[in-house]
């Protein structure tokens, strides 16, 4: 194969053995629910680009607040050291959640990999060393480093990086896993497992977790948060109290990587201590609590008031059903599942090239298996939707 541009920058996920050929789309510009690529198509961000994008692309109040930041303070160190945005938005994420103190990653992967840590800590920390075991959900995905693996149920990950993984137990194959003592956290997506295919776990599935005394409740809400199933978060449907909260992908807006691990007080507690008992929460990034990307956070978060973020989405989260219809009476489709602005649309026929179709009718997606999504950005109308679904049908018709 000629190395040309494409064969340079390699993709996650992604064939790259006859990748030009496949006529991948190339990207150069944004704006609100739609991309521009290079070939001069305008196309609908239906997967709101794996799930980040919020408020549109390049919203003009997130982006004066990312330049007017980068001309102040581009970045400085969080380790011993802060900065007032991280502050800020510290403050306002312990606000959001009832939470009591919020530390910073890069990626979604990267929060996980965090929040796993702080569970082994908090366990030392109270004399339970023993507690070393995750549980996670069946179908789970929490991302693609070590520890992430080790609490997804990904079969590929399995096979190909077992050395790496260190194995979580399946919550539904394991009972009494919240009398156990060798328990560290149980690790759950609330309400939608996107990565799954947007397969909805029923809330009764959840109601055990209620309980206590019980290991550590880690919600994993990279996917979910800010909006995407109706609420804030999805875990305030569910009546738990998580002991830590991962937060990524929309948390900037869906701008710039930032995530967070959001902790209660007596998780952040179990680390304090005199300087020579080296309590410290030992982990840390370098582009933790970056200004830029927190200033963009919280020009998102003032967005969500601004423009009733949260009130769009519930009208037309009611609307939803109506919308979808015609999916659903379609010969090629089995099911359509949804939450909030999450919505799974499961088709008899290979996904992929029904999804080139679309692209071709204005609509971007990526399918996974024989799951087409549609996860739209939240400033996205009932007109765009309605477009969407009349593009599939069409593409379905077509197939
Ligand atoms: C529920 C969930 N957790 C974690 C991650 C990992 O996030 P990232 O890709 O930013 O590392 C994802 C990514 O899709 C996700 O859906």
């Amino acid at each position: 194969m000629p190395v040309g541009y494409r064969a340079r920058h390699w993709l996650p996920f992604t064939q790259m053995s006859g990748f030009a050929a496949a006529g991948a789309p190339t990207f150069v510009r944004a704006s609100g629910t739609t991309l521009y690529d290079a070939a001069g198509a305008a196309v609908f961000d239906a997967i709101s680009s794996v799930w980040t994008t919020i408020h549109g692309h390049g919203h003009p109040r997130i982006v004066e607040a990312i330049s007017r930041q980068a001309a102040t303070l581009d970045h400085a160190t969080s380790l011993g050291a802060t900065n007032p945005l991280a502050d800020e938005l510290a403050e306002r994420l312990c606000a959001a959640t009832a939470l009591d103190a919020a530390f910073f990653a890069g990626d979604g992967a990267s929060a996980i990999e965090a929040a796993l840590k702080m569970a082994l800590g908090y366990w030392q920390a109270c004399g339970e060393p023993q507690r070393v075991r995750f549980v996670r959900l069946r179908d789970a995905y929490h991302g693609d480093t070590a520890g992430a693996m080790g609490v997804s149920d990904i079969a590929v990950f399995r096979s190909r990086y077992a050395p790496l993984i260190v194995e979580s137990l399946c919550y539904e194959d394991v009972a009494g896993v919240l009398e156990r003592d060798d328990v560290a956290a149980i690790v759950f997506e609330p309400r939608v497992q996107a990565a799954a295919g947007m397969r909805l776990v029923a809330p009764e599935r959840y109601a055990e977790l209620r309980a206590t005394p019980r290991p550590l409740l880690i919600a994993d809400e990279i996917a979910t948060g800010f909006g995407r199933t109706g609420p804030m978060f999805a875990y305030q449907q569910l009546g738990l109290a998580p002991d830590l909260v991962c937060l990524g992908k929309g948390i900037s807006g869906g701008t710039l990587a930032l995530s967070a691990v959001l902790a209660t007080q007596r998780v952040y507690e179990a680390f304090l201590g005199a300087p020579e008992a080296n309590r410290q929460f030992f982990h840390g990034h370098s582009y933790a609590g970056n200004p830029i990307a927190c200033a963009a956070a919280l020009a998102s978060l003032d967005l969500f008031a601004a423009e009733r973020t949260l009130e769009h989405v519930a009208e037309l989260d009611a609307e939803m059903d109506a919308l979808l219809a015609p999916l659903r009476a379609h010969e090629r489709v089995t099911e359509v599942r949804r939450a909030g602005l999450m919505a799974g649309i499961d088709v008899t026929v290979p996904a992929w090239p029904v999804a080139g179709e679309l692209y071709a009718r204005g609509h971007f997606t990526r399918p996974i298996g024989r799951t087409l999504q549609l996860v739209p950005p939240l400033c996205s109308t009932r007109d765009e939707i309605a477009a969407f679904v009349a593009a599939l049908t069409g593409a379905l018709d077509a197939a």
